[in-house]
């Protein structure tokens, strides 16, 4: 594949138009199953190892935190929210949704950045997401805009990704920040300092989980004790 087709003719020819299991207010360019679309991410960066294209399945964590903010809008109405970590840009949708006053997704996936501005689109969503593509996890609190919220579905996938990921979120918690993180019971979800708000069984995509349905916990991160 040409290193030349673009992200969005990339997105739109390995990707279809998919209702969210458990968001059915949103649709987005979802992938079918890992396999295909990972090999074509390769191809079309003509390396091999590249990350896995994250931003084209919607998370069981990402899934359960949109419909928690869907059904809680109290949560994020008239806040400056930023989901971090955003892959396809669900949670951020939610947000909008939801009637948050400002909305960031950030990313630091090319593609997944691609993806939030196309998905946003075919959401019809009426309001504008500003994509922040740096990586802001080894960055202290001014590195970004004021915020009320934090979101974050499905980051507690790998060590060094967790590792770094929490304390960034404790650290906003310390601040004043709500910070809400949604996930399925995955190794590196701390065993601590987290409140939980909800639990729901959220269905899963493609074939990136082994069962059809996930038990996921919406939870609140504390600060550091
Ligand atoms: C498992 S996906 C979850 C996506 C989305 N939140 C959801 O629940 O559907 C994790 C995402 O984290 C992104 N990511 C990894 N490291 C990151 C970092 N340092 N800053 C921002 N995003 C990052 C990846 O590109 C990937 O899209």
């Amino acid at each position: 594949m040409a290193e030349s087709l673009s992200k969005a003719a990339f997105i739109r020819a390995n990707t279809r138009v998919t209702d969210v299991p458990l968001v059915p207010e949103l649709k987005l360019y979802l992938a079918d199953e890992t396999t295909a679309i990972w090999q074509a991410t390769e191809d079309q960066l003509e390396h091999i190892g590249v990350p896995a294209p994250f931003w084209s399945f919607a998370w069981v964590g990402g899934q359960a935190l949109a419909r928690h903010l869907l059904d809680h809008p109290e949560l994020v109405r008239g806040r400056r929210v930023l989901d971090v970590a955003s892959g396809s840009g669900l949670v951020a949708f939610a947000a909008v949704w939801a009637g948050a006053a400002v909305v960031q997704a950030n990313e630091i996936d090319p593609f997944a950045c691609a993806a939030i501005a196309m998905n946003e689109q075919l959401n019809r969503l009426g309001k504008h997401i500003d994509i922040l593509s740096t990586d802001l996890l080894d960055q202290g609190r001014e590195a970004i805009a004021p915020v009320d919220v934090i979101t974050a579905g499905d980051v507690c996938y790998e060590a060094p990704m967790a590792a770094r990921m929490i304390p960034w979120l404790r650290m906003h918690a310390a601040a004043g920040v709500t910070v809400l993180l949604a996930d399925p019971g995955r190794a590196y979800l701390p065993k601590q300092g987290l409140t939980a708000l909800a639990k729901m069984n959220v269905p899963t995509v493609a074939d990136v989980e082994d069962d059809k349905i996930r038990s996921t916990t919406v939870w609140q991160v504390l600060p550091p004790s």
